[in-house]
């Protein structure tokens, strides 16, 4: 067993990173400024997406995605309920109604065929989730969406790392992604978000919403040269993002591929040593090139007959080794505050939840810490079948 607890998550942080913060600080401009104007140019060019404001969560941007198009009261949002509770909030943050559209049990992601069996006159917008970073099939959904006069908005928070079946960004084939820098993502800023969009005019939306719906910030009203006099255009949100979180991810940004390169090993890694571990088997797998998964969650599937143990056994004896796990996710229409809705059938949702665990992998973590849970995960499996452990001994 091991003797340090592997958590589900550790940042890998490096001195030059740590050190660009605080070159930030000391440079006596903390909010909106410099960093995030290069940090939102660095982040358009390296996705292909035109237009990249920064804001200071990827909830903040998909919330004002829905805000800029005038979604609102009446009108509904179709999207995951396999997914983090955000995208549902932005839509009641709008007024709006969040309608849940079943997963493909591969992808595990939604698609244009169950976007089709929730459609209604009243659905105005679709948020599709690259589920753990799995490429979506964002050219059926955009076809679709072209047909039915719907805007998508990809809920890119898993996506930095992805590419789809063209090799693309998310954010590129869409009206617009949102992308999220919390903790644990595949880049971060501690907190932030990024809005991409083609759409010129919608990136000016954005912008003016996102800063109380003022038409200058900060950065244009304090520098020399700068004017002081602002107008307040619209109703708007505090949402921007501080220089100080987007001085990490500049540099976060630069250091992506390559810590998708690491991601991509652990993976493979877990994928060959899972192979003889009867009962679990890895959802997460590399797509054919030039796809690409980001790996920002590896998840595994357990089969409770095959393994001879429930999930939960599973998460609870993994913590008893002294291995971190979590659960993405547990579906949206499952909460409390969420039941009450009126809900078409999830079967898949509903089936695959209740076998899935996430497992730790980050670049900070070395191939004898994926042994150490695979390891894990056999013996656990091994223990529950103590007759053919018997047997499997040589006579
Ligand atoms: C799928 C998904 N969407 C949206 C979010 C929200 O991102 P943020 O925490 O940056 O607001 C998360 C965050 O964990 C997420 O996992």
């Amino acid at each position: 067993m091991r003797r340090e607890f592997l958590p589900y998550y550790r940042p890998l942080l490096e001195s030059h990173e740590m050190e660009a913060v605080l070159e930030s600080m000391r440079g006596g401009w903390l909010t909106t400024g410099p960093r995030v104007h290069e940090f939102e140019t660095s982040f358009a060019a390296g996705s292909g997406v035109a237009h990249a404001v920064a804001v200071n969560s990827g909830t903040a941007a998909l919330h004002l995605s829905l805000a800029a198009w005038g979604i609102g009261p009446g009108d509904e949002v179709v999207m995951p309920a396999f997914t983090f509770v955000a995208g549902a909030q932005c839509a009641r943050h709008v007024g709006a109604r969040p309608v849940f559209a079943d997963i493909d049990p591969k992808t595990l992601c939604i698609t244009a065929e169950t976007v089709k069996r929730v459609m209604t006159a009243r659905v105005k917008a679709i948020m599709p989730m690259q589920y753990g970073g799995q490429p979506l099939a964002i050219a059926d959904l955009m076809e679709f969406a072209g047909q039915a006069g719907l805007r998508v908005i990809e809920d890119a928070a898993h996506a930095a790392g992805t590419l789809d079946q063209n090799g693309r960004w998310a954010g590129v084939m869409s009206h617009a992604a949102a992308y999220s820098f919390y903790a644990t993502k595949n880049m971060t800023c501690g907190e932030g978000g990024m809005f991409v969009t083609n759409d010129g005019d919608l990136a000016e939306r954005v912008r003016v919403l996102a800063l109380h719906g003022m038409d200058r910030d900060a950065w244009r009203r304090y520098t020399q040269g700068g004017k002081w006099r602002y107008d307040v255009v619209s109703t708007g949100y505090k949402y921007n993002l501080s220089d100080t979180a987007a001085s990490l991810g500049i540099h976060q940004l630069k250091r992506l591929a390559s810590m998708q390169r690491r991601r991509e090993e652990l993976a493979r890694l877990y994928i060959s040593e899972l192979k003889d571990v009867a009962g679990i088997a890895p959802l997460t797998l590399p797509p054919p090139l030039p796809a690409k998964h980001s790996f920002c969650i590896f998840a595994v599937g357990i089969d409770e007959q095959a393994a001879g143990v429930s999930r939960d056994e599973v998460i609870e004896r993994l913590n008893q080794a002294n291995i971190g796990t979590s659960v993405h996710f547990i579906p949206t229409h499952l909460f409390s505050s969420f039941s009450h809705a009126a809900q078409a059938p999830l079967p898949v949702t509903d089936r695959v939840w209740k076998t899935i665990v996430s497992l730790p992998l980050y670049p900070a973590m070395s191939d004898e810490d994926v042994m150490d849970v695979t390891g894990a995960l056999r013996d656990i499996v091994v223990r529950a079948h103590p007759a053919d452990a018997v047997s499997s001994v040589p006579k």
